[in-house]
């Protein structure tokens, strides 16, 4: 990626389209660049839009063919209403059309805002994006785009920010993709602590299954009892001179979730090395708070274990110590990922005491039940920072859409032999989960706000600039979010 004022003879030139703005426009129409294309490439693009039968939707490609000219080859690339949404989609749809070039050169429409860059950028390397476990023959991929501007200068920064948020959320990608027989909670560490090595300012601690059994992680320990693959508790703190506020992310990382003893039936656990997906998604977005240098502190916690089936395994009817030295009755091993999360949440609350507390699960089906398969369920008791957080997804290309956390379930909460029920069969499952997380912020409740990302975190097939498997689900919004705080 790189930008440029001119170019001498480029193999594949793009000129984006805008679609028709019924009533005024009734066609689609060229978009005037700057630098503009020679007089001869625009009147053959004007030419061609007529008899193309192109919309300008975005994401819609035409390449043209010029046999012993230059460019070879001319397209033309939808860019609909000329938003960062839009130019996203172009961006993602450009990746693909172009994917056997070698190098493309796009002109910028004149004084495009610098969002609509970073959106352009984001899509090219978010929809270019493979997953492979081997170095089976090259992958094809567009190896070059040259982004032709008359003030290359002034989209510099967009171009770093959208860079860093794709490698961050490909990093996010790739943790979940990874299958569990290689990602066990002491690997999922290992690779934090390699991302993180040679940034001073980021610091890591990892806690052993020792360790969280001495100081008292009882979720974590028994959702981690059945695995011959130790728990972990990953703590990574960018933490910059000059903050002011200081941010703690939690993310659920369940490496693989059998259901445990309440074991899932075949189709609900075949994909269930995704149950990191929360985990992955907050470490991703702390390195890139740390690699763009945002002026917030902002601690990951990342509560890793494999809920597996086995003669050490916790058991339905368990009663479990956590970390803030309440009890939960669990009657379903398959609820857990609440039990690491309430570790996590008491351990944030007492001991890191931050502005603000932010968790990513992917926590229930339901859901995916309640608002299908791209949108995150997201819990806040408090307007403002719920407000905040989901205009940055939103902003980000990301969805969720707020629940309530309604006072008139809290009774389904009720144990008799506990402080709390961690597994209630009554009320909604998306929110009696958010309920029973709540119960674990303290001081923090009302600077506390959830996700359940069970369902945007995966995608069955290539869209935009999802593709197919994990989708790295709210690094972006995150580090949209985060950038805003100061
Ligand atoms: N990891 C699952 C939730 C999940 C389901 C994520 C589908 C992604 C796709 C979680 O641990 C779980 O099993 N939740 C149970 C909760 C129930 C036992 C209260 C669920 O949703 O069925
Ligand atoms: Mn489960
Ligand atoms: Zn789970």
């Amino acid at each position: 990626m790189s930008l440029a004022v001119t170019t001498d003879g480029p193999d594949v030139l793009v000129l984006p389209v805008r679609a028709a703005t019924a009533p005024d426009d009734a066609a689609p129409s060229l978009v005037a660049t700057a630098p503009p294309p020679a007089d001869e490439v625009r009147g053959e693009a004007e030419a061609l839009l007529p008899v193309t039968r192109l919309t300008g939707r975005a994401g819609e490609t035409l390449t043209q063919l010029r046999p012993g000219r230059t460019p070879v080859r001319l397209m033309l690339l939808g860019v609909g209403d000329g938003g960062e949404r839009a130019w996203r989609t172009a961006g993602a749809a450009l990746a693909r059309a172009a994917v056997d070039e070698t190098h493309v050169t796009l002109a910028l429409p004149v004084d495009v805002p610098a969002g609509v860059v970073r959106a352009l950028v984001e899509g090219l390397l978010l929809a270019s994006y493979r997953f492979r476990l081997t170095e089976a023959g090259p992958t094809p991929a567009l190896a070059g785009v040259t982004l032709l501007t008359a003030a290359p200068d002034a989209y510099t920064g967009a171009v770093e920010t959208a860079r860093t948020t794709a490698a961050m959320t490909r990093l996010a990608r790739d943790l979940t993709n990874t299958p569990s027989a290689v990602k066990n909670p002491e690997w999922f560490a290992a690779r934090v602590a390699d991302a993180a090595a040679d940034q001073p300012d980021l610091h890591l601690r990892v806690r052993g299954p020792q360790e969280l059994a001495d100081e008292g992680f009882g979720g974590i320990v028994a959702v981690g009892a059945g695995s011959a693959s130790g728990p972990r508790l990953v703590e990574l703190d960018w933490r910059p001179a000059d903050a002011r506020l200081h941010v703690v992310l939690v993310g659920k990382g369940i490496t693989f979730d059998t259901g445990g003893i309440s074991i899932k039936p075949v189709p609900a656990m075949k994909l269930m090395r995704k149950d990191m997906a929360g985990a992955a998604a907050v470490v991703a977005a702390t390195l890139g708070a740390a690699a763009l240098r945002l002026p917030v502190r902002v601690t990951a916690l990342t509560p890793l274990a494999e809920n597996m089936v086995s003669g050490a395994a916790f058991r339905p009817g368990d009663i479990i110590r956590h970390y803030d030295g309440t009890t939960s009755e669990s009657t379903n091993s398959d609820a857990e990922g609440r039990l690491v999360l309430a570790d996590a949440l008491g351990y944030a609350a007492r001991e890191l005491r931050p502005d603000l507390l932010i968790d990513l699960a992917t926590l229930t089906g339901a859901n995916a039940v309640a608002l299908g398969k791209r949108t995150g369920a997201l819990y806040s008791d408090n307007d403002e920072l719920a407000a905040a957080v989901l205009a940055a997804v939103a902003d980000a290309g990301e969805a969720a859409w707020r629940m309530p956390l309604p006072a008139d379930y809290l009774e389904h909460l009720g144990s008799d032999l506990a402080d709390r029920h961690s597994s209630p069969d009554r009320g909604a499952g998306s929110v009696m989960a958010a309920l029973y997380l709540r119960e674990f912020t303290g001081e923090l409740r009302d600077r506390w706000l959830h996700v359940d990302m069970s369902a945007p975190s995966w995608a069955d097939g290539d869209d935009a600039e999802l593709t197919r498997g994990a989708t790295g689900w709210g690094v972006r919004g995150l580090l949209r979010w985060l950038a805003t705080l100061d």
